[in-house]
């Protein structure tokens, strides 16, 4: 189904505002991915509903790709891959705990960057990016099987009400 026309608001939106552009978010976002089974699609409109919305510098999802790492084998040990975002172009892969994606899918939990040249091992897909937060996708089994990266242009730009929405948003994504 068709997205309706997103309240734009790419100046600092104060805090209520921001919860109103969530709520509506989240109701649009339900409405398009229901009874969409493929992942690549539900990550494509979902990425791009919230980017559209939010005015986000990035937006995207990385993918838990691969099998777990067995030495000598010939099986591709199990990283984050680029999946479906909206933005400049990014890194295509990011190891487990490396960088703020990498992280995340670690500790299994968001993780939410003021100021990313304060993050140890922060991966810089470009200078733009300020501050960031990444929100882990589960499986059935409760594993990451994705993550969903947004980057800022503005420090400090994330905060508990991101966080309460986009993990409700990530709990949406059935993968
Ligand atoms: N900054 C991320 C890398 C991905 S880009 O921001 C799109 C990180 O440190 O994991």
């Amino acid at each position: 189904m068709a997205i309706s026309k997103p309240t734009y608001q790419p100046m600092c939106p104060s805090q209520g505002m921001k919860e109103e552009q969530y709520q509506l978010l989240v109701s649009q976002i339900e409405a398009l991915i229901e009874g969409e089974k493929d992942m690549i699609a539900v990550m494509s409109n979902v990425a791009a509903a919230i980017h559209q919305t939010m005015g986000f510098w990035w937006t995207g999802f990385y993918r838990v790709v691969g099998d777990d790492c067995v030495p000598h084998s010939d099986h591709q040990v199990r990283e984050l891959v680029l999946g479906p975002f909206q933005g400049p172009v990014a890194c295509m892969h990011i190891p487990y705990g490396k960088g703020v994606c990498g992280t995340a899918w670690q500790r299994a939990e968001t993780v939410i960057v003021p100021d990313v040249e304060q993050f140890p091992g922060h991966i810089a897909c470009s200078s733009e990016s300020k501050s960031e937060i990444v929100v882990p996708v589960y499986g059935n089994d409760k594993a990451v099987v994705a993550v969903l990266d947004i980057d800022s242009e503005k420090l400090n730009t994330f905060d508990d009400i991101d966080r309460k929405y986009l993990e409700e948003i990530c709990r949406m994504i059935k993968a």
